[in-house]
C-alpha cells in the first residue's frame, strides 16, 4: 500500500489532486497522515492544532450544500490560462465535495486577539500533503471553508477559541489523474544570492 518513495520525489511530484476514486481510504493510511501532521513544527512547540477526519456521508452532503450555496470561482476575462485552469479544477472540487472519500479539517487554537498563527498550522498541513503523496493518495490545500466557518464549526462542535485553517480532500486519485511534475517559476526568478536581485545560480539545471 505504501509506495515508499524518496522524499524528494514526493516533494517534486506532489500536486493538487481534486478528483478521486470513490474507494474508501483505510484507517491505517489516515492515521499515517495524521502522524505526519503532528511531526510538524509549531511556534513555541505549542501544538495548538487539531484535525477532524470527516467521512460520514451526511456531513459531506452538508459541506457540499454549503459550497454550492457560495459564489464559486467566477472566471473573469483578465485571468491567464493557468489561473483559469486552476479555477476550473477548484470549481470541480467544490461541485463534488460530497463525493470526496475523506476530508481532514485542520484546526488551530486562536490567540487572545482572535487571530491564529498560520505559521503554526500550515507546516502540519504540508506534511499531510506530502505524506499523502508518499502513500499513493491525492490531496489539495484548500482554505475556502473559511467562508462558511461559523456553519462548519457548529456542524462539527468546534469550540469557540479554535479556527479552521484548511480542509484537505483525501482519496486515491481518479483514473487519469496523476501526480506532478508541477509547473513553477524558475528558481533564478525567485531565489537570490546574498541580497535581492542577484539570481541564485541553479547549477543543476543550468537555468538562471
Ligand atoms: C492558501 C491556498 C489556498 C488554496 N485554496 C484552494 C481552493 O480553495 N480550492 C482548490 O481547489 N485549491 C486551492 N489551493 C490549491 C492551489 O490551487 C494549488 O496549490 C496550486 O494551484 C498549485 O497546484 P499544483 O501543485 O498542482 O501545481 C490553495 C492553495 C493555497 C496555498
Amino acid at each position: 500500500m505504501t509506495e515508499n518513495i524518496d522524499l524528494f520525489e514526493a516533494i517534486d511530484s506532489q500536486r493538487a489532486i481534486r478528483r478521486f476514486k470513490p474507494d474508501p481510504v483505510p484507517d491505517e493510511l489516515i492515521t499515517r497522515l495524521l502522524q505526519a501532521a503532528i511531526k510538524a513544527p509549531s511556534g513555541g512547540a505549542r501544538q495548538g492544532w487539531s484535525f477532524i477526519v470527516i467521512r460520514d456521508q451526511e456531513t459531506k452532503d452538508k459541506i457540499g450544500d454549503l459550497y454550492r450555496a457560495g459564489d464559486g470561482f467566477p472566471i473573469t476575462p483578465d485571468m491567464t490560462g493557468q489561473v483559469r485552469r486552476v479555477y476550473g479544477a477548484a470549481q470541480y472540487l467544490e461541485d463534488h465535495m460530497e463525493d470526496v472519500p475523506v476530508f481532514i479539517l485542520a484546526c488551530i487554537q486562536v490567540n487572545a486577539n482572535g487571530t491564529f498563527s498560520a505559521a503554526s498550522i500550515y507546516p502540519a498541513v504540508q506534511n499531510i500533503l506530502l505524506a499523502a503523496r508518499g502513500l499513493g493518495l491525492g490531496s489539495c490545500l484548500t482554505t475556502r471553508q473559511m467562508r462558511f466557518e461559523a456553519e462548519i464549526k457548529q456542524m462539527l462542535n468546534i469550540p469557540e477559541d479554535v479556527a479552521t485553517a484548511a480542509i484537505l480532500p483525501i482519496g486515491f486519485p481518479a483514473e487519469g489523474v496523476g501526480y506532478g511534475p508541477t509547473r513553477r517559476k524558475a528558481l533564478g526568478e525567485v531565489a537570490f544570492d546574498g541580497g535581492w536581485g542577484k539570481s541564485w545560480r541553479d547549477y543543476t539545471s543550468g537555468q538562471a
